[in-house]
C-alpha cells in the first residue's frame, strides 16, 4: 500500500519524505487555507514547492466546479509539474472533465466520494485514483472502513485500473484497516502514520538492549 501524506505543509511533507517512505502528497483547498497560501499564483507556486520536495503524485485541487472552469484550471494545474494529479469533485462537471482529462492523458483523483456508486462513475470515467472519505463518514455514525472494503471489491469484481485513494484518514488504526481492506494508498496526517512505529515492547526492548550494553561498555 503507498503512502501519502495529506498536508500542504512543506516541513511535515519534508519530515514525511525524509522517514523514506512517501510516495506522494494530497492537498485540498482547506488544507491550502490552513497554511495561510492565498492567490491563485501563490497556490501555484505553492504546489510546484511540494513537487520539488517529493517523488510521488501530488493532488491539486481545482476550484472551478463548472466543466469548461474544471478544463482551464485542470490543464493549467497539470501543467506546473509531472507530478501533479488533478484532483476534481465527484458531482456530475466533475466526472465529465476527469473523463476529458483520462482522453488527454492527465491524470485525476476523483474526491468527496461517500459510495459506491460515486466511486463506480470515478472509475468508469478513468479516474487515476478515487478517493473514498473514511472519517467524514465515521463522523455520521456510518463505515468508512467497510466503505473502502466495497469500493476495492467492485473494481477488482470488474477490472477498473482506478487505485482507491483511502482519504479523511484520522488514525494509525484507520491506516491498518486501509491494509486490511485492501487499499492501494492511504492518504494520511503524518501524525498517523508516525504511530505505526509506536509499541511498548519496541521502547522497553531497546532500554533493555542499551542498558545490557552499557553495562559491559562503561
Ligand atoms: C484528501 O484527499 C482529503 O481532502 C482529506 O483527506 C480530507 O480529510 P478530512 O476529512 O480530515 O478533512
Amino acid at each position: 500500500m503507498k503512502f501519502f501524506v495529506d498536508t500542504a505543509n512543506l516541513d511535515q511533507i519534508r519530515e514525511a519524505y525524509e522517514m523514506g517512505v512517501l510516495d506522494g502528497v494530497t492537498t485540498n483547498p482547506s488544507l491550502m487555507a490552513k497554511e495561510g497560501i492565498k492567490g491563485e499564483e501563490n497556490c501555484r507556486k505553492h504546489y510546484v514547492a511540494i513537487c520539488e520536495l517529493v517523488d510521488g503524485d501530488v493532488s491539486a485541487e481545482v476550484i472551478a466546479t463548472d466543466y469548461q472552469g474544471m478544463i482551464r484550471e485542470g490543464e493549467e494545474l497539470a501543467a506546473l509539474h509531472p507530478n501533479i494529479v488533478v484532483k476534481v469533485p465527484c458531482i456530475a462537471e466533475g466526472i465529465r472533465a476527469i473523463k476529458y482529462f483520462t482522453d488527454k492523458g492527465i491524470r485525476t483523483n476523483c474526491t468527496l466520494v461517500f459510495s459506491p456508486g460515486q466511486a463506480l462513475l470515478a472509475a468508469k470515467a478513468g479516474a487515476t485514483y478515487v478517493s473514498p472519505f473514511v472519517g467524514r463518514l465515521d463522523d455520521i455514525a456510518s463505515d468508512g472502513i467497510e466503505l473502502i472494503e466495497k469500493i476495492v471489491d467492485m473494481y477488482a469484481y470488474y477490472g477498473f485500473k482506478t487505485q482507491v485513494l483511502a482519504a479523511s484518514i484520522r488514525s494509525t488504526q484507520h491506516i491498518i484497516q486501509c491494509v486490511e481492506a485492501g487499499a492501494d494508498v492511504a492518504t494520511c496526517p503524518l501524525s498517523a502514520i508516525k504511530g505505526l512505529l509506536n509499541h511498548p515492547l519496541t521502547t522497553s526492548g531497546l532500554a533493555t538492549f542499551l542498558a545490557d550494553h552499557r553495562k559491559v561498555n562503561s
